[in-house]
């Protein structure tokens, strides 16, 4: 049998027919950056989020870009994250003129160590970027009395967490910015690249908006230094009929995740934070002698992913600081094994690989 980690050319026959209706939409009406539909995506995500604005702009690395330069980093400002994440985190701070810092993860839920957060901080720190890692919710409660503590901004990487809540509230709702990624494999995802930033603050919203087009304030009035970074018509109307979509695909692949869970070993299992719960982005499991299981699975026909094979300060490219010994990020990154999920999973390729997987573990 062959089970893919997610395949983008299954579709929903109704959704897929929505799709290419508005694509037409656009297509007939001739306008393709800056348009009706970007402003109502953008009115309908905010509500998706609870925040009360969103801008689309080109992915969820401008997203950390610019709600960092929105927020008024200055080059050589020191920002938190968590050394196991997407390198784009990485990607998103330094653009921004940023120098990320980076600090372990704790070893249950591969999430940001809130404790370290604190011994990171800084005369020179700006802000922290918890990242909702494997769609897993950060203790977003501890964190946000950390940055008020300490006087700083916190932009929450939601580029993962599309579906994760904690404390009953949406991930992002913690933060004075949430970033989201609206890449075509994310649980919220476009034909191409694209993203979001979303935020209560007007000042926030308004500036975001100057700095993906140029800078401008209105037409030929560029106020600000800015970048071109804008979510274009035909993203943002397919993204208005894959958000009508969500919560059905989410619902299905916390079905999966449930069988996943009640189907493995507990040993091999990343802990959730108290209260939260997951949106399922990725389904990661901890082992051993990870390389050799994934390539027993592939040579079975399941294909699964590693997120992430290294912390991001291990990658050659990285200019940052790491703050402290980061054990559990490295012990993870050494050890995560990302099994297939999908909302189009059936119970049958889920027991193969669950079936393939205990009887690799078995001595
Ligand atoms: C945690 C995290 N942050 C940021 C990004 C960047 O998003 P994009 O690829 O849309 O730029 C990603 C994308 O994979 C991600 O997983």
């Amino acid at each position: 049998m062959k089970v893919a980690y997610q395949d983008l050319s299954r579709w929903n026959k109704q959704e897929l027919a929505d799709i290419e209706a508005v694509i037409s939409r656009v297509l007939r009406r001739g306008r393709f950056i800056l348009g009706e539909e970007l402003s109502a995506f953008e009115k309908e995500f905010a509500a998706y989020t609870g925040k009360e604005y969103a801008v689309g702009v080109g992915s969820g690395t401008d997203a950390i870009t610019l709600a960092l330069i929105a927020s008024g980093i200055i080059p050589g400002d020191e920002v938190i994250t968590s050394s196991l994440t997407a390198y784009p985190t990485i990607t998103g701070i330094e653009r921004a003129g940023g120098v990320p810092v980076v600090i372990d993860c704790e070893g249950d839920t591969g999430l940001i160590d809130p404790a370290k957060i604190v011994a990171a901080v800084t005369e020179r720190t700006k802000a922290i970027v918890p990242v909702h890692l494997w769609g897993n919710a950060c203790e977003m409660d501890k964190i946000q009395v950390i940055a008020r503590q300490n006087g700083l901004v916190l932009i929450e990487d939601c580029a993962q967490a599309v579906g994760a809540e904690y404390f009953g509230e949406k991930a992002g709702y913690w933060s004075d910015c949430a970033a989201y990624s609206f890449y075509p494999s994310k649980n919220l995802g476009a034909l191409g690249d694209g993203g979001a930033i979303a935020t209560n603050s007007i000042e926030m919203f308004q500036k975001v908006k100057q700095l993906r087009n140029y800078g401008q304030k209105e037409r030929e009035i560029n106020a600000i230094p800015g970048i071109n970074s804008r979510l274009d018509e035909i993203q943002a109307a397919v993204l208005r009929i894959k958000l009508q979509y969500l919560s059905e695909k989410l619902e299905k692949r916390k079905i999966v995740a449930e069988r996943y869970t009640r189907g493995l070993p507990n040993e091999i299992l990343i802990s959730l934070t108290q209260n939260s719960k997951s949106g399922y982005h990725v389904f990661p499991v901890i082992i051993n002698e990870r390389n050799g299981l994934k390539e027993y699975l592939g040579s079975k026909g399941v294909d699964v992913l590693v997120h992430y094979p290294e912390a991001v300060y291990a990658q050659p490219g990285f200019q940052g600081r790491k703050y402290g010994t980061c054990e559990n990020a490295e012990y993870i990154a050494a050890r995560e094994l990302s099994l297939p999920i999908n909302e189009f999973m059936q119970e049958e390729e889920q027991e193969f690989v669950i079936s393939l997987l205990k009887g690799w573990l078995k001595p």
